[in-house]
């Protein structure tokens, strides 16, 4: 007899992005909250943006997920975030006043660890000096969103230096750890010849246990929290934050972020063992964009980038950087899809594309000795040197923001998206024509929005 009992399909789900951030993540989440109960957030911090656009209002998410604009849902920020307390306070409030009802709907993980302001001091110093030690604006540095990410995740590695957010509700114990940790950091500040302004562990600790007094009503155990809900038979849909070709392991390394932005950060990030996700969707749209340093094999420096970055409005939601643009690189999803174990796809900004003659999609990387390989390579130093090996594809004219089927879109689109789905093998179910939720179809049908 096999050893494999038949299991249904768990009706669990995840978002994540299968190239390097701004795929449109928060848009999608949104949209697909309506049929799930809990939304959870895994990975990352406030290096995230995730915008979602409802009507004429547009709002920016860092930590919170983006199911928060959906009442009745359950929004949790799970113990693999890294979480700047000041700015989910700030976060909390922006949408307070903006009439998002926030309460039990949010809880944080008591074990999620703490970003500090030494964190981010640390962030932008480290960059700083690399910069100086290459001697060129932007050269050696990683680029990264100086939110503190990779500093506060490397003291959660170095285990004795890092604060969770169960810490900050008991004020003697932040206290005893800040005197052992300040000491410590000023010396590392110091050494990285940051300006440092003393840390006084008295005033953070007083500082933060006053966040985490406000934040008392949200933290909570969140591991049995999402598993007593699926028990009762609620449903799970999981928010990557950046994306697989930023993911610490898998990414073009080291010009990654600190986590597990890839669904394999699902487990270790929440608690919930990945066997009990029935489907992920995998973000892509319709060409590339990133933010930051780091190989980019299909980057357009000319026009045509320039062209992609104005009509996609390609400047980021946590830095205002502008986004480095380029086309669709089936080599990176391809990969990322495999690594996610991604079962469809969602395109978007389809629309972005409309009003060029002709598009190209790199299906292959030719290297410095003119080979060519079909497989990804997850390291800078290793891709170094690579060329696209493109196909052509006709262009269309028709916008597309209207568009409320795939029926309905021009031949040559239809052609795009069909030479996608053979590719990478999995199916496009989700169509992306504009920002807002109504600008979605699955597959051939119009997005049931349900509110
Ligand atoms: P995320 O980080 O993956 O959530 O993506 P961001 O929110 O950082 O960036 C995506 C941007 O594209 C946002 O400004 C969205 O409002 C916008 N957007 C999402 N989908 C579409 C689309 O299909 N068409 C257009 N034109 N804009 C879109
Ligand atoms: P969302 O969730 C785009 C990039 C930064 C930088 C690198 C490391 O909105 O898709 P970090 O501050 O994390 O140490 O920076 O990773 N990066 C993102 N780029 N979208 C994001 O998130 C990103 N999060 C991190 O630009 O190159
Ligand atoms: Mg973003």
């Amino acid at each position: 007899m096999s050893p494999f009992q038949h299991h249904n399909v768990p009706p669990h789900a995840a978002v994540v992005g299968l190239q390097w951030g701004d795929e449109g993540k928060g848009k999608i989440v949104d949209l697909l909250t309506s049929r799930f109960d809990c939304i959870v957030r895994y990975n990352g911090g406030a290096n995230a943006g995730h915008t979602v656009q409802v009507g004429s209002d547009r709002y920016a998410l860092h930590l919170i997920p983006s199911g928060i604009l959906s009442p009745g849902k359950v929004n949790i920020v799970g113990n693999g975030v890294v979480v700047d307390p000041e700015k989910l306070l700030d976060e909390v409030e922006g949408l307070r006043k903006r009439g998002v009802a926030i309460g039990d709907n949010l809880r944080i993980s008591d074990r999620a660890h703490v970003v500090m302001p030494y964190h981010k001091e640390q962030d932008a110093a480290l960059e700083e000096l690399l910069e100086k030690k290459s001697g060129k604006t932007g050269a050696g540095q990683i680029g990264t969103t100086r939110r503190g990410i990779g500093p506060a995740y490397s003291d959660k590695v170095r285990r004795s230096t890092a604060l969770r957010m169960g810490d900050l509700l008991d004020h003697a114990l932040l206290l005893r750890k800040l005197e052992t940790i300040c000491g410590l950091r000023m010396a590392e500040l110091e050494a990285l010849g940051a300006s440092v302004t003393p840390l006084v562990p008295r005033e953070l600790a007083d500082r933060f246990a006053a966040a985490g007094e406000r934040l008392r009503p949200h933290i909570t155990d969140t591991v049995y929290l999402v598993h007593d809900a699926m028990k009762d038979g609620r449903t799970v849909l999981f928010e990557g934050a950046n994306a697989c070709l930023l993911d610490i392991d898998h990414g073009t390394f080291p010009y990654v972020t600190s986590s597990n932005c890839s669904t394999l950060g699902i487990p270790a990030g929440s608690g919930v063992p990945g066997r009990m996700i029935g489907k992920v969707y995998g973000i892509m749209k319709a060409y590339s964009t990133r933010v930051g340093g780091g190989p980019f094999v299909t980057e357009l420096l000319d026009e045509t980038g320039e062209r992609i970055r104005k009509r996609g409005r390609e400047y980021g939601t946590t830095t205002g950087r502008p986004r480095r643009c380029g086309w669709l690189d089936l080599v990176a999803v391809k990969y990322s899809a495999m690594v996610c174990g991604a079962d469809a796809i969602a395109c978007t900004l389809l629309d972005v594309l409309s009003g060029f003659d002709e598009l190209k999609i790199c299906v292959g990387y030719r290297r410095a000795d003119g080979t060519i390989t079909d497989r990804f390579i997850p390291d800078a130093e290793r891709m170094h040197g690579f060329t696209p090996v493109y196909e052509t594809f006709a262009g269309w004219e028709r916008e597309l923001t209207t568009c409320t089927d795939r029926e309905d879109l021009p031949r040559e689109a239809q052609a795009y998206l069909g030479f996608v789905e053979q590719f990478v093998g999995i199916p496009v179910e989700l169509v992306s024509v504009g920002p807002e939720r109504t600008q979605t179809f699955e597959s051939n049908e119009r997005f049931a929005v349900a509110r």
